[in-house]
């Protein structure tokens, strides 16, 4: 009887894990990847900081129904006019890239207080504002360069060749246990992002060759890869549904034990019955029942 137990125990763990809410992916989209701040300072209660304020709210706005948006705050003043953008990963749902975008604005207020321009970029969203113009400038200065081990002995071309080949401005692959993405800011033309992400892959080809990742963030894109491992796992896809998150698995866990410890009292009562003289047919009945719905 023991061993029937645990399978049964064991098939209620497994259905519980399936039965997790699977829009809640473990993608870590608020991950801090960079950010960075303008030298160039505005005197609190300026005219720009109120015009930078409603900038950065509206971005956030803007982030419940598009993936990306650029927008401009004018004034009379050349400089107390304010531009920023946001770009959300081609992947993420649009409650994520809200919440990612209020995010990255809240982080740009800690990292870049006083500041005229600040670019804060999260795993899942880029944000970008300042008091000089750069929507539609196309930027492939190096903003973050990171590589894994050297020695790890990966080689990521392949995953590089798929993000370099045309495509959109959202780009995964994967090739053996590497994945890879490239997103680019919607502000750039089609021929510029495939410069952006030719430029980010070219990199990434040289600096990080045989590494188990590579991150190259350039000013208006990015190309990374990964095992997916504990620094991966920074995009969705369908093969990547199952959650890696820590808490949702120890809930599982929870759930399936409570749920093992119950069906256990259910059996033991049922046992119980049996003993009291209910008859060996019954006993006989359930085992086939079992036998059905497990064979
Ligand atoms: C900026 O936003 C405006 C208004 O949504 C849009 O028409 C324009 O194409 C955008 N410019 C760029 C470079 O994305």
């Amino acid at each position: 009887m023991a061993p029937s137990l645990s399978l049964l125990s064991l098939i209620v763990f497994s259905l519980s894990l399936q039965l997790l809410p699977s829009s809640s992916y473990s993608v870590p989209v608020d991950t801090f990847v960079y950010g960075g701040c303008t030298q160039q300072r505005y005197n609190p209660t300026s005219p720009y900081e109120s015009n930078l304020n409603s900038l950065l709210g509206s971005l956030v706005n803007s982030a419940t129904f598009s993936a990306y948006n650029n927008l401009t705050v004018l004034s009379s003043s050349q400089s107390a006019v304010a531009y920023g953008l946001y770009q959300c990963r081609g992947d993420l749902a649009m409650q994520d890239c809200a919440s990612c975008v209020a995010r990255a604005v809240s982080r740009a207020g800690e990292l870049c207080p006083g500041a005229c321009g600040g670019a804060v970029q999260l795993d899942g969203c880029f944000v970008k504002y300042d008091n000089v113009a750069f929507v539609g400038v196309e930027d492939k200065s190096v903003v973050l360069r990171k590589c894994g081990s050297h020695s790890a002995g990966y080689d990521p071309e392949a995953v590089l060749v798929g993000l370099a080949g045309s495509g959109g401005y959202f780009r995964v692959g994967g090739s053996g246990r590497l994945k890879g993405v490239a997103q680019c800011t919607g502000d750039l033309s089609a021929a510029e992002c495939q410069d952006c992400v030719g430029e980010a892959v070219r990199r990434l080809r040289s600096d990080c060759a045989a590494s188990d990742y590579g991150d190259m963030f350039l000013g208006k894109c990015y190309a990374r890869f990964s095992t997916g491992g504990a620094h991966g796992g920074y995009y969705n896809s369908k093969a990547h549904g199952r959650s890696d998150n820590e808490g949702e698995k120890t809930f599982a866990i929870i759930i399936g034990l409570l749920a093992g410890v119950a069906l256990l009292i259910i059996f033991l009562a049922f046992l119980r019955r049996i003993c009291e003289g209910q008859g060996i047919f019954q006993f006989f009945f359930f085992f086939s029942l079992l036998y059905l719905d497990f064979k």
